[in-house]
Formats: structure tokens, sequence, C-alpha cells
């Protein structure tokens, strides 16, 4: 209906009809009641204007009826909007079990993206349509905003923590993908493309990638470079946890407390290790803040997350 406005976007992932279902809605409360207002005002104004000088207004002690509408009939519509709110959110924040997962790095200005089996971009971003893709995103310096008006999805992106937003493209074809927060001079120009291909087409663009390898391996070469290896092993000499399927597990804390080893949480315990440390560990680990980078953090991270425990072996 609104593909002809060029002030709408497209609509080109599963959520964004739904999130213009409620945003229509939504507006159209807000017109109903904004005519409905402003026209009783002036209906009234001209029914009841003064006819005399002596005339005076009639006083009106209560008008249960009316009251009860008016408590009620909003109560119902902000209940609806409520529902209806929450449902589109839920679904919004909570990717599906499958997806594929990209990793984003903002910076000054520019958007730097991920993937798994190690291709790398700078302002765009490939991913195939029908398929659940999350980014998992941070920034290097300030805050930044990745927004895709054609998808509906918009999240801020912080510097020191993981912030998530997924989607699934339902059209082949090239979406603007816009930072939608205030970094700086060259904010304007801190644009970017989706690109949205076919699975087939998108398995030759992944295909035809730098052989550097996988983001994971990336991080095991750099777990071995920064001797992350000579702590982390479990034979004897092993003076830090053993890392094979930690990832998403509960971690029981020296302070008696667990926690889930998930992204924020390997981040953390690289950047500042004595903040949360492994219950039966001394807190040893030397801190790689200013060591390592955001991009590095996160090759660091997907090699922990690709050790599984010992009998899952060879499922990397
Ligand atoms: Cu990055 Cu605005």
């Amino acid at each position: 209906m609104w593909s002809g406005v060029p002030l709408f976007p497209e609509r080109a992932s599963t959520m964004a009809s739904r999130v213009d279902a409620l945003y229509f809605f939504l507006l159209a409360v807000g017109v109903f009641f904004s005519i409905l207002i402003a026209g009783l005002i002036v209906f009234y104004a001209v029914r009841y204007r003064r006819r005399s000088e002596t005339a005076v207004g009639e006083v009106v002690h209560g008008a249960t009826g009316l009251e009860v509408a008016w408590t009620v009939i909003p109560f119902v519509i902000t209940m609806i909007l409520f529902v209806w709110g929450a449902s589109v959110f839920f679904a919004m924040s909570r990717p599906p079990d499958e997806t594929i997962n990209v990793y984003v790095v903002g910076k000054q200005w520019m958007w730097k993206f991920q993937h798994l089996d190690g291709r790398r971009e700078i302002d765009e971003l490939h991913v195939p349509v029908g398929r659940a893709v999350k980014l998992i995103m941070t920034s290097e310096d300030v805050i930044h905003d990745v927004f895709v008006p054609a998808f509906r999805v918009k999240a801020d992106v912080l510097p020191g923590r993981y912030t998530e937003i997924w989607f699934e493209a339902t059209k082949p074809g090239r979406y603007h993908l816009f930072c939608a927060e205030y970094c700086g001079a060259k904010h304007y120009g801190m644009t970017g493309q989706v690109v949205v291909m076919e699975p087939s087409e998108y398995q030759t663009w992944l295909s035809g990638g730098v052989p550097e390898g996988s983001l994971a391996s990336a991080g095991e070469k750099l777990f071995a470079d920064l001797a992350c290896n000579t702590c982390h092993r479990p034979d004897a000499q092993g003076r830090g946890p053993v890392l094979d399927g930690l990832f998403g597990r509960q971690v029981q804390l020296t302070s008696g407390e667990t926690v889930v080893a998930d992204e924020a949480y390997l981040r953390e315990s690289i950047l500042n290790p004595a903040a949360k440390v492994t219950a039966g560990y001394q807190p040893i680990m030397p801190t790689f803040q200013g060591l390592v980078s955001e991009e590095q953090l996160l090759e660091l991270i997907e090699y922990v997350k690709s050790l599984h425990p010992p009998q899952q072996e060879g499922k990397k």
C-alpha cells in the first residue's frame, strides 16, 4: 500500500509488518482522538457560547456515566497497546535458536562486520534471505546506533558491552543502514548497506572470501600468541579454568555468586579478570585491557564458544 510513498521505507523483514501494524494503530488512535477533541472544542465553543450579558453557566455536580466512560475507554485502549506492544517487543528481542551470527564493531565513522567464517566487511553486510541473522554489536569509541529502516530494527551500539538485534530478511535487495546516534562530525557519513542475497548467491559470496580461516581459528591463534594456553589447560600446570564447554554454562564464582558465561562475561574476564573469579582459582590473571582490540576480543570469544566439552570433540 505504501510502496509508492517515498517517505515510507520498504518492508523487507519478518518483523516489518508487525511493527507497521502497531505503528498505524497508534497513529489511528492519535488521529481519531485529536480530531474528536479539536472538533468537540469548536462545537461546544459555538453551542454553549455566551448569548447574553447575564447568562451564567449551569453548575454540574458529577456525571457518573461520563466519568466511567472516560476512565474505562482509555484504560482498554492503553491495555491493548501495552499487550500488543509487549508482544512485538518480545518477538524482536528474542532471536530464534538458529541464527547466523555476525559481529559488528562500530567506530567513528564506519561499520565493521565480521562473519564467523572469517569474512570481514566494512559498511556493507551480506546476508541470505529467509534466514534469521543475529548481530552482536559493540563500539570501539563512542555510542553509535545501528538502524535498518527496511527491517524495522534499531539498537544502540555501546562501547564496553554487547548489544544484540536480529532480523530475517524477506526480500533480496540492497537496504540502507544508518547510524542513528549522533557520534561526531561525520555521523552523517556513517552509513552502509545490507545486501540481502538468495541463499545460493550467498554461499557463493561466502566461499569467495579471503582464505584467512574462521573467526574461531583466528581466536585460537591469538589465544596461543597471547599465551592464554599456558594457564588455561587441563593438566596440573593449569592455573586458570579450562574453557572447554564454558560458553553458556553457569559459573560458580569465589564470591559465592553464579553467572552465566555469555559474551559479556567473557569480555569482562579478558579485560578485567579480577572482577569475577571462578571458584577454586586465584585472581592471578593479568588484564588484557589495551592489548587486544574489539575485533580481537570477538575472535577470542568466538574461539571460546567453539570449544565444546570433551565428549563432543570434533564438533567445531
Ligand atoms: Cu556513529 Cu552516528
